[in-house]
């Protein structure tokens, strides 16, 4: 046992003394959810929690047992405190109104109880993920509370529950990894002030939707399948794990570009993840550990959001990657993405083809 290291509790309380000391109790009882959480899906199996629901969230996605317990976890450790305003969830249609009995403070919560939920029945990694917001003035939260750009979240973080649990941080100026110590139930800090590297040569994309992506992500993936033998000159890797959560944590351990962009697979849907509690988080991680996020035509903390349970392009991890991808997609915007030909031969762009989806 190694006394005087830094604790999750003493880095918040050191941290946000001053301005945020509220918000300091409130990331506390995040952790003692993310705690409760840990436990309960570290048992596996045995919590005879697995398995589907019959009921479907706001999305009109299959709701597990888990994503409704975790949910109310949160609920339930970060209520009664007095610093917030209110809550909002990806497995809740409205925001969710503090009981009577409680004080009201200022800040708002939102949050993905379980990310990856799809992955707990098989044992792979999944995750919470968290943003904190204000209000001016402490009181009930309405809806257009919620709809702020990810460039006003005071606090950001995810638990990824993998082999070891751990809680990865911002309240602004970087970004900080805790693992918990399950013998003292103590968040240690173990990676203070995380780098994204800024070169890599790892993807993470879901390549079943290949056939409905825009053409600079086409461009972009293939050039990295390409490898040696193509214009970048270097082989590539690639991973999909199907939980943001543990791909955003490889990017932030190892680098690497993660992507779940616009397609056309469903018009009404741009993009598969979701604004307030996925997107901008991470974003704000990301982007405090000096990488990248964007939507592929704006940084993603520059969004304005119009509606709470909103879908978003996500590109992010190695900056010089990303940098690369919005390159791709200006220069698709704007017709430059065509290489030069000759009018004497009738042959078009690999990128552009007259019958594109995306014209
Ligand atoms: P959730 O389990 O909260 O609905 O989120 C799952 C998300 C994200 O974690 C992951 O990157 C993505 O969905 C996986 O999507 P595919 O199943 O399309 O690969
Ligand atoms: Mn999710
Ligand atoms: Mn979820």
């Amino acid at each position: 046992m190694q006394f005087g290291r830094t604790t999750l509790s003493k880095f918040v309380i050191e941290q946000t003394r001053g301005q945020h000391s509220e918000m300091g109790a409130l990331l506390i009882d995040v952790a003692a959810a993310v705690k409760t959480i840990s436990a309960l899906v570290g048992k596996g199996a045995l919590s005879g929690y697995s398995g589907a629901l019959d009921s479907t969230n706001v999305q009109g996605e299959v709701q597990k047992k888990l994503d409704v317990l975790t949910n109310e976890a949160l609920l339930r450790h970060c209520e009664w405190g007095g610093q917030l305003a209110g809550m909002a969830s990806e497995e809740m249609d409205e925001p969710y109104r503090i009981p009577d009995q409680y004080p009201r403070g200022r800040y708002l919560l939102i949050f993905d109880p379980l990310d990856g939920s799809s992955n707990s029945d098989v044992n792979v990694s999944v995750g919470t993920i968290f943003s904190i917001l204000q209000r001016e003035t402490a009181g009930d939260a309405e809806t257009a509370d919620y709809l702020q750009p990810g460039d006003r979240q005071i606090a950001a973080g995810y638990a990824i529950y993998g082999p070891s649990t751990m809680l990865v941080l911002t309240v602004g100026s970087g970004t900080h990894g805790f693992t918990l110590d399950r013998e003292s139930g103590n968040f240690i800090l173990t990676h203070a002030d995380i780098r994204v590297p800024e070169e890599t040569r790892e993807f993470a994309i879901n390549s079943s939707n290949e056939r409905f992506w825009e053409p600079p992500v086409q461009r972009y993936v293939s050039e990295c399948k390409a490898g040696k033998t193509g214009i970048r000159g270097v082989d590539f890797n690639m991973r999909w794990i199907a939980s943001m959560v543990a791909e955003v944590h490889r990017i932030l351990m190892r680098g690497g570009i993660f992507m779940y962009p616009k397609d056309s697979k469903d018009p009404a849907k741009p993009g598969r993840l979701r604004l307030l509690y996925e997107a901008n988080p991470m974003a704000m991680l990301i982007e405090q550990a000096g990488g990248a996020a964007s939507t592929g035509r704006g940084r993603i903390l520059g969004v304005a959001p119009e509606d709470l349970h909103q879908r978003v392009p996500v590109l992010l991890g190695s900056k010089q990657e990303v940098e690369r991808v919005e390159r791709y997609h200006q220069e698709y915007d704007s017709g430059t993405d065509r290489p030069f030909v000759s009018p004497l031969f009738a042959e078009r762009s690999l990128y552009r083809t007259e019958n594109s989806n995306f014209q």
